[in-house]
């Protein structure tokens, strides 16, 4: 584009910049995928907690408490089954709302009840309700409309810490002291786990703890799926390998490197996506991987310091150089095999003038660079001949580490360390 091109110019240019996404918005944290794999059991619970909403529609206020760690699909999963419960019942002449509250947000009695209100478009006068009197006008218009309502309190332990036990036994016993109202509110409490129960009283534990739906974090086999999907709906055929995929799955699946959570795992895709579109090139690399990796692993910038702070020795140095220039010269293979390594490591204690160490030695380092969190080692499953340990990297994107490392070296024979 030529120099001061108009605005129209410009917006233009940026319009028609090739991406590798095809719909970014399908990787936005709000968007509730239609599937959710590995989550089949869960969804199956929910239905037989709430089927009787349409079976036998206002005998019982149903409910549900879904409990697991942070990115394990407990929100998707809430949203995608109401919805879809929605539209099911929709088609059996039933009208099921769905409330969604994130109780992070809203965290007293009352503004949860104005919320629900104004979710189900049920007009209040802006003061002088107390939270009993908005919630008895919710109950008289979904009693005058014939509606449901499925009510989601997502982060609830938010609203137990904040509002306490009375205001929960409120929310979840109400019907017991309006006999009058069918049963027409039913409740999804959402949880990370169930430690804030300690402040309720044993009534109310009771009553939320009848129907638990427990989400574990996913492994890197389930992260593999998941992230094959999503990575199906958002980017172009072809700019996301499999070699790609797999590695996210492995530095964020439990039995991996991760925490099992596949909100970080997408975060990571996207990320990887948007350096690819930065550079300009037509796929994701497993450089834009490892950059991604960086970026949202707190731990990751930790490995510039331990190189600065002079907790490795020269050696250590100069292996993990060898290692960085193995890995930057595979594009689509995030692992090196030892052997690989040693060849490279040889080759650069020849260019600093350094004797290079045996391979015990230099399985040593191996092992303490690994115990310091800056490599990932694994022995290598099937598929590779002969079994060899295959050495990763990353918690830093190896361009701007490789000059690190660079000068950590030079100082050291500037210093003439031994
Ligand atoms: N099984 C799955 N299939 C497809 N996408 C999934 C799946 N599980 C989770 N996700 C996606 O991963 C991200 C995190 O999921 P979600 O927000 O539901 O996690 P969460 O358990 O509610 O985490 P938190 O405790 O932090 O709120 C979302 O973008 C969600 O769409
Ligand atoms: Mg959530």
């Amino acid at each position: 584009m030529p120099e001061g091109g108009t605005t129209r110019d410009i917006i233009e240019s940026v319009l028609e910049k090739p991406s590798v996404f095809k719909s970014r918005e399908k990787l936005d944290p709000d968007y509730v995928p239609e599937k959710l794999p590995h989550r089949e059991q869960q969804l199956k619970q929910l239905a037989m907690y709430f089927r009787g909403i349409i079976t036998d529609p206002g005998s019982t206020s149903h409910r549900a408490l879904i409990v697991g760690p942070i990115g394990v699909g407990k929100t998707a999963s809430a949203r995608r089954f109401t919805m879809d419960f929605a539209e099911i019942a929709r088609k059996r002449g039933l009208t099921l709302r769905m409330v969604y509250i994130n109780c992070h947000a809203v965290r007293t009695l009352y503004s949860v009840v104005t919320s629900i209100a104004s979710q189900l478009e049920i007009p209040m006068p802006t003061r002088g309700y107390s939270a009993r009197e908005v919630f008895e006008r919710v109950l008289e218009k979904l009693e005058e409309r014939d509606e449901h309502a499925i009510i989601i309190l997502d982060e609830f332990d938010y609203f137990i810490e904040t509002s306490g036990n009375d205001a929960v036994y409120f929310l979840v016993r109400v019907y017991d002291e309006y006999p009058m109202f069918k049963r027409r509110m039913h409740y999804i409490f959402i949880m990370r786990d169930l430690k804030h129960l300690n402040m309720l009283n044993p009534a109310t534990v009771n009553y939320l703890l009848k129907n638990v739906v427990t989400f574990q974090p996913y492994t890197v086999a389930q992260l593999y799926d998941i992230l094959q999907y999503r990575a199906e709906l958002s980017f172009y055929p072809g700019t996301v390998g499999d070699e790609v995929i797999r590695y996210i799955a492995e530095l964020t699946g439990i039995d991996g490197h991760g925490e099992g959570n596949a909100r970080q795992a997408l975060q990571i895709l996207t990320l990887a996506g948007e350096y690819a579109d930065n550079e300009g090139s037509d796929r994701i690399t497993i450089e834009h991987v490892r950059k991604a990796h960086a970026l949202v692993n707190p731990h990751a910038v930790r490995i510039q310091d331990i190189i600065l702070e002079g907790s490795l020795t020269l050696h250590q140095l100069l292996l993990l150089l060898a290692i960085i220039r193995v890995l930057r010269s595979k594009e689509t293979e995030p692992y090196a095999k030892m052997g690989e390594v040693e060849q490279e490591y040889r080759a650069v204690c020849e260019e600093f003038g350094e004797k290079p160490r045996g391979h015990t030695q230099v399985y040593e380092y191996i092992r303490d660079l690994k115990l310091k969190g800056v490599i990932d080692a694994k022995p290598s499953g099937k598929g590779v001949r002969g079994r060899t340990t295959l050495i990763g990297l990353s918690a830093a994107p190896l361009d701007i580490l490789e000059k690190t490392v660079i000068d950590a070296i030079r100082k050291f024979k500037a210093g003439d360390v031994p």
